[in-house]
């Protein structure tokens, strides 16, 4: 078995695998009381949680220490703090169990995860908190082909959330309350195949400041913000020729994001695949899953060799396990 640990944000979770199966994927979620996440108090929380989420993950798994093979831990990309917390906890297991460790990017987890359900050559949606790339495997790596310029989809959503006192994680809330809303228009900020949401959440605030209905404007970013990431994502399918699209990240648990991927990809003949919300959004499972391909891919490290990485890049990996 493979135990996979996820640390790079406000999430601790840990998941464990065997075969490609996940037999366990526990977390605990540090949520700041008020405004944004605050890097240092996420990796207290962690080092809180940690051996109480750990032990959890083991149990329900049926899993024994000895069943361990190796341990893999999501050391890139993220916040320092929590990437450190995680790590040094992960060096702690696999010194005590004398294994080795397995350092996982966390875009390329939530992009191995969604092939999980049946995609084999697929343009990925990764629409996440901090990331929101158009990326897609070609000659030996995971080529972004359209990103934001400015903040991630599900960061842009909790900002424009809390300016309207609604607390982290907006999104789901806002979903709601857009089943209740009507169109008016907003900027739609597509340049080339990237795109971005400053100029949006600028007017979607003063539009709330004038006294626009938080309905009418959660329906329109909506509308409005998934149609720029499904026409950037078409244009990866066209320009690649390839038939998937697979959506990840805690964003791609909007039904109307779901709903508008499908019939995107029904429009030119694509097949939509998403995995469950349990591993759209950040969780161990995911890192445990990609763990274990890249473990019996031979990638294994010593302890003393990983490090934290914040500022890896999605095609900064060299993905020797895939072809
Ligand atoms: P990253 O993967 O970039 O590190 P993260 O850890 O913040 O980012 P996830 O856990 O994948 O991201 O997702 C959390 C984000 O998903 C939050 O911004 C939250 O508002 C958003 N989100 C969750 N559910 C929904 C929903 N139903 N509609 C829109 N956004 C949602
Ligand atoms: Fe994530």
């Amino acid at each position: 078995m493979i135990i996979g640990i996820e640390t790079t944000a406000h999430t601790f979770g840990v998941g464990v695998v065997s075969n490609g199966k996940v037999l366990a994927n526990v977390k605990d979620m540090y949520k700041p009381v008020s405004g944004g996440i605050i890097p240092v108090k996420g990796a207290e929380h962690h080092k809180l949680v940690a051996q109480q989420i750990w032990d959890d993950a083991l149990s329900r798994a049926g899993c024994c220490d000895k069943d361990i093979e190796a341990i893999a831990v999501s050391n890139a990309p993220g916040l320092a703090p929590c990437l450190l917390a995680g790590l040094n906890f992960a060096k702690l297991q696999a010194l005590r169990l004398n294994v080795p460790l397995v350092p996982v990017n966390h875009c390329i987890a939530h992009l191995e995860i969604g092939q999980s359900v049946g995609a084999t050559n697929p343009v990925l949606l990764y629409a996440s908190g901090a990331n929101t790339q158009i990326i897609s495997f070609a000659m030996g790596k995971y080529r972004v082909f359209g990103e934001t310029l400015d903040n991630g989809v599900g960061n842009f959503i909790d900002t424009f959330g809390r300016y309207v006192g609604i607390s982290f994680p907006a999104g789901p809330v806002l979903e709601e309350k857009a089943k209740n809303g009507k169109f008016i228009e907003l900027p739609y900020s597509i340049k080339g195949m990237d795109v971005s949401f400053s100029g949006i959440l600028t007017k979607m605030k003063q539009l709330y400041d004038k006294g626009v209905k938080i309905e009418d404007l959660a329906f329109s970013m909506q509308e409005h913000v998934f149609a720029m990431l499904v026409e950037s994502a078409e244009r990866a399918l066209a320009h690649t020729g390839k038939k998937e699209l697979v959506l990840g990240g805690g964003v791609a648990c909007n039904l109307r994001l779901q709903e508008m991927c499908r019939l995107m990809c029904e429009a030119r003949g694509a097949k939509m695949f998403c995995p469950a919300r349990e591993f759209l959004v950040d969780n161990g499972g995911m890192i445990a899953y990609t763990g274990e391909i890249l473990f019996r891919a031979g990638i294994q490290k010593k302890i003393e060799d990983v490090d934290i990485a914040p500022r890896e890049r999605t095609d900064m990996v060299e993905v020797c396990w895939k072809n």
